[in-house]
């Protein structure tokens, strides 16, 4: 089989390298998803041809070789690595396999953490005081770094850590060397991001990099102004005796002063352990670092040490890989998107790459001067992510794996639209594109103007506000309402019926309420709950095209952004008379008293926020809570009564449980709609 021994070579070659640019040089240059596949493909060839498996198979040792720059440092036992899960199959496997190395009627319990994407250390303490640190390096030898360690604040430096309540002191043995993980927290590693971004620096594409960057640092003053924190969860060697089960082990950690998850639980089977680290996987944003799975140990620690290891992974705990999050690909060509208000969104075309089972070809850019910080060039290989609630962007790109064919990309002169000459507003990143009547902006208005969310036309999707706009029925949006059944007719795809139905829907939207004309007008900043708010307020629509930004910075929940932005929107000439046209086509823009909550509806006073991803857009959800009398509004304080929990949600959940606000679903949204 000449075929698959050479894929074999193929792969160890390609393990060994990704293995040197991560382990040596901090660098990788593909995600761990992909790593972890190459090993998967090694692994299975491996175990069909056991008779190939050489030493030095990427399988068999820790990779990595030992940078020049540092001293090196034996551990006094190896630093191990865990073998991966990627769903509780795999888990239950690898515990049918290690089940038959013990007896059966063995009870077996099972400590569950977070597996923290961070970079090993290694603690010396000698007598209780701290007196070195080292990386885990290829796993026999690592590299000494105990002046940079000595800075971070979660390594203390002498052990027990006397709390002055405590009444007995956990004694240490007199060697103790202990393994932990070092990281930065997500949000150190956003601020330090912005940070350096507002300095025009260049910023880090993950937590993990920049925290294996700064603890590798030959000025250990570097890293000590660098976020740095650290939680431990193992003891390498100690010349006494310390508890015999992880679980107890974590505790006793933590009593002598070591900082610790707060994360682990203890399990009587393997199926409750499994059903834990699935709950973590929604909810992996609520860890402070990034989390890239959970490990589950089996909990005798004597027991992990009879089943030993397989390759350099333990035989007696597993990781269970939560899905994917980054991956790299191809950047294959840069669109340009444009919004309403003119602003030009770049946008990456890529070679179509599965992020955690979702297919992404397109990515966000955000802003041309993003993607110069970031120094992305077309057919570039880049790193794609994909979080929560967000937009899937680009990381950053693989500069190691360019080949100088790579383009750079400069921001359009003209508009794509209509090649008028586009424009930068001092002190604004974005481009724009000035001119009023541009198409593209025209067709993103109309497309807002008849959304479910605001004038809610049914029947105009995008081809056909495209087809108005390019026929020139439309040139602004109070035009939906001249249009007649002739000229409807005339438009390709248009028979009788789907015209008069067309029709009705635009007949029906000119009785919508003030808080839906005021969000059909696109204001930038003003959202569904600013003009609901603002409607309450105004009652009518003369009022508030003329209030200043006095009185719109009085009302409750309208801060000076929002303010500023409506005093600029109604004070232009175009905008006063494109609503004395609304006006004139018919619509009858009225304050409706469904508009503010009724005493004696069910959910009358009761506050709700909406978070994550719903079946529905959230302007639908929202406005049946307010049917219900119930209130919308945005960030989750201890007066809200209920928090709206949908798919992958964001941080207001994390606030929301901190708090304990009551958590519904959707389908317990909806029987407390029907109660
Ligand atoms: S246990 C025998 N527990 O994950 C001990 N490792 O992919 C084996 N890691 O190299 C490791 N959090 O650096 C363990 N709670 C945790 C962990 C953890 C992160 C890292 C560790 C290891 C890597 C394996």
């Amino acid at each position: 089989m000449p075929n698959l021994q050479q894929r074999l070579a193929e792969l160890r070659e390609q393990i060994n390298f990704h293995n040197y640019r991560y382990n040596v040089l901090d660098d990788p240059v593909i995600s761990d998803a992909e790593y972890d596949r190459l090993m998967i493909e090694l692994r299975q060839i491996e175990a069909a041809h056991p008779e190939w498996i050489t030493p030095d198979s990427p399988t068999q040792r820790v990779g990595g070789q030992l940078s020049e720059r540092f001293a090196k440092v034996t551990h006094p036992a190896p630093i191990l690595s865990l073998a991966n899960a990627f769903n509780g199959d795999d888990v239950r496997d690898w515990f049918t396999r290690t089940s038959k190395l013990f007896p059966a009627d063995r009870q077996i319990s099972f400590t569950v953490e977070p597996k923290i994407d961070g970079l090993t250390v290694v603690l010396h303490y000698r007598e209780g005081v701290f007196i070195q640190g080292a990386t885990r390096g290829d796993g026999r030898i690592g590299e000494d770094i105990t002046p940079n360690l000595r800075t971070v604040k979660g390594v203390p430096l002498k052990i027990p850590v006397t709390q002055k309540k405590a009444k007995s002191k956990v004694a240490v043995p007199a060697t103790f060397v202990v393994r932990g993980e070092a990281f930065i927290t997500t949000q150190d590693f956003e601020a330090m991001n912005q940070q350096i971004e507002a300095k025009g620096g260049k910023t880090f594409a993950n937590p993990r990099n920049a925290a294996a960057g700064f603890l590798r640092q030959l000025d250990s003053r570097v890293t000590a102004s660098r976020p740095i924190s650290l939680l431990c969860y193992a003891v390498v060697n100690a010349d006494g005796t310390t508890p015999r089960s992880q679980w107890e082990l974590l505790n006793y950690l933590r009593e002598v002063g070591l900082p610790v998850t707060q994360a682990a639980k203890r399990f009587d089977s393997l199926d409750k352990a499994i059903a834990y680290c699935e709950t973590w996987i929604d909810r992996r944003d609520e860890f402070l670092f990034e989390a890239d799975g959970m490990v589950i140990k089996i909990d005798d620690l004597d027991l992990q040490a009879e089943l030993g290891i397989v390759g350099k992974d333990p035989r007696g705990a597993i990781a269970l890989k939560f899905p994917a999050r980054e991956a790299t690909t191809q950047l294959l060509n840069v669109g340009v998107n444009i919004g309403r208000t003119g602003i030009m969104a770049p946008y990456a075309i890529l070679e179509p790459v599965n992020v955690g089972g979702v297919t992404i070809e397109r990515a966000t850019l955000h802003n041309f001067d993003d993607i110069a910080r970031k120094d992305i060039r077309i057919g570039d290989r880049v790193i794609v992510k994909r979080s929560g609630d967000v937009i899937p962007y680009i990381a950053g790109p693989v500069v190691a794996l360019r080949s100088g064919q790579e383009k750079t990309i400069e921001p359009p002169r003209n508009c794509p639209f209509c090649d008028t000459p586009t424009i930068r507003r001092a002190g604004e990143v974005a481009i724009y594109c000035p001119n009023r009547d541009c198409p593209g902006r025209l067709d993103r208005a109309v497309q807002f103007f008849v959304s479910k969310g605001a004038m809610d036309i049914d029947g105009l999707g995008e081809k056909i506000a495209s087809r108005l706009i390019e026929t020139g029925l439309v040139e602004d949006v109070a035009d939906i309402y001249s249009i007649t059944r002739d000229q409807l007719l005339e438009l390709e795809g248009f028979a009788e019926k789907k015209a008069d139905k067309l029709l009705q829907s635009i007949e029906a939207s000119k009785e919508r309420p003030l808080s839906r004309v005021i969000i059909a007008s696109g204001i930038p900043h003003v959202g569904y709950v600013a003009a609901e708010t603002l409607a309450k307020h105004f009652r009518s629509l003369d009022k508030f095209m003329q209030a200043d930004e006095d009185e719109l910075t009085q009302i409750d929940g309208i801060g000076t952004t929002i303010a500023t932005s409506i005093v600029d929107w109604t004070h232009r000439k175009e905008h006063i008379d494109l609503i004395k046209k609304l006006r004139k086509s018919g619509i009858t823009i009225v304050f409706d008293e469904d508009e503010s909550p009724h005493s004696n509806e069910k959910l009358a006073g009761k506050t709700f926020v909406i978070t994550g991803t719903l079946s529905k857009p959230r302007d639908e959800i929202a406005a049946s809570i307010k049917s219900a009398g119930g209130k919308v509004i945005d960030s989750v304080s201890k007066k809200t009564d209920y928090v709206v929990v949908g798919e992958t949600p964001g941080s207001k959940f994390a606030r929301a449980q901190q708090l304990g606000i009551t958590i519904l679903d959707e389908a317990a949204l909806s029987r407390l709609l029907r109660s």
